[in-house]
């Protein structure tokens, strides 16, 4: 998950790193009050997920409260590169003397964590890494041994930062090193990270990314979550621990094995060319397990999307049988009933793998309304498109 670069700044700023005063605003007049707390030149700056955020015009600085007003109504409702802008975050203007780069990451490549540094920061950091590649030091750096205060001034040295920046450099380094250990980062970067006509070191802009793999133990994490942004269904498949993700077609898929989704995902496409172009719906894995409340739970999430005309339930049994997903489909059925969400689009279920003849038997005894038992894949995709075309 990318944070908003507020977000960014409210963790540095727990980790004692120097960041501008600053308040969010979701709207033009949020905007003015919030230049009228901080007083004095701000910087009122598009909160987007998404980076060069200065030179599409989304960063403005304004002189005092009313000028603020009239760049935040400028900047909001902005679309920068795909994002729209939904919040900007007002904050004190600082006075730049220098901009550097810096940031820690997952080098996955060399299979090590990299420290970048660059005395040549700001927004054209990337042109300067792609010309002049000297000026961009690239540091390993050991999980082992990680970077303390020392490690950090001497990874802002052959960045080349000049002697005046060192010290404040170094435990912003030091203190960066702490977020991206602390809270499980991929990604901490900070660009500018800026020497003040002061002689301060602060960091002015932030970009972070944590991982999700590590949410588990990150429980606070959830906080930060766009919510926003995430589709409904998909966010409703999460809260069930479903691995699910909405697509734009009117064939609901349930399957177990990524694998096997992916590959029904293909087939449907396939086979929907005959029907009109009928799509899969989504991609929808229940695992291994495959019980009877996942099976309700995915078929619940499925049905909801309004674009679903009829559902491919595409099961190889393995270690979980064929006859415990047909028990499963048959008392997802009860449960779904229990719940007053009758399923009300065709079923099309192919069954294969372990005990498949005995997990079709089961199937057909229970005699459900609407469901259909196919036997092979290809098959079973044309007939759950062709019953899309129909529903449709
Ligand atoms: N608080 C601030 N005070 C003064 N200048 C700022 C401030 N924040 C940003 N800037 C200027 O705007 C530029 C772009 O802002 P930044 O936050 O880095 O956005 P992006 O990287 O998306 O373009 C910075 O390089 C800096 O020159
Ligand atoms: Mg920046």
């Amino acid at each position: 998950m990318d944070l908003f670069e507020h977000q960014a700044k409210e963790l540095f700023a727990e980790y004692g790193i120097p960041v501008p005063r600053g308040v969010v605003a979701h709207t033009v007049e949020e905007a003015r009050a919030a230049a009228e707390r901080l007083t004095g030149r701000v910087v009122v700056k598009a909160q987007v997920k998404t980076g060069g955020r200065g030179k599409a015009g989304g960063v403005k600085v304004a002189a005092d409260a009313a000028d603020a007003e009239g760049k935040a109504t400028g900047i909001l409702g902005m679309d920068i590169k795909g994002h729209t802008v939904h919040k900007v975050l007002v904050e004190e203007a600082s006075a730049i003397a220098e901009e550097y780069y810096f940031s820690f990451l997952l080098d996955r490549a060399n299979r090590t964590f990299l420290a970048i540094c660059s005395a040549a920061g700001g927004m054209d950091i990337e042109e300067v890494a792609h010309s002049t590649p000297d000026k961009v030091a690239k540091i390993p750096v050991s999980p082992l041994t990680g970077v303390d205060r020392a490690r950090g001034r001497e990874i802002a040295q052959a960045g080349g930062l000049p002697e005046a920046a060192l010290d404040g450099a170094a435990e912003i380094i030091e203190k960066l090193w702490a977020v991206f250990v602390d809270e499980d980062a991929t990604l901490v970067e900070v660009n500018p990270m800026i020497l003040t006509a002061d002689g301060e070191v602060k960091a002015l802009d932030g970009k972070v990314t944590l991982d999700d793999n590590a949410t588990f133990r990150q429980t606070e994490h959830e906080s930060y979550a766009d919510k926003a942004a995430e589709d409904p269904l998909e966010a409703r498949a999460k809260e069930k621990d479903l691995n699910y993700v909405k697509l734009d077609g009117s064939v609901g898929i349930i399957g177990n094995g990524a694998g096997l989704v992916m590959s029904t995902l293909d087939v449907v496409a396939y086979a929907g060319e005959t029907f009109g172009g009928q799509k899969p719906a989504n991609f929808l894995d229940i695992g291994g397990g495959a019980s009877a409340e996942v099976m309700a739970n995915g078929l619940e999430i499925v049905l909801s999307d309004p674009s679903v005309k009829s559902v491919f339930v595409n099961v190889f049994g393995g270690i979980t049988a064929c006859d415990a997903v047909a028990n499963g489909i048959v008392s997802a059925f009860k449960l779904l009933d229990e719940r007053g969400e009758t399923v009300t689009h065709p079923l099309v279920v192919r069954l294969d793998g372990n005990n498949a003849t005995l997990g079709r038997q089961i199937l057909a005894d229970a005699a459900l309304d609407g469901v259909e038992l196919v036997d092979t894949m290809d098959d079973a995709a044309k007939r759950a498109a062709e019953l899309a075309a129909v529903g449709a």
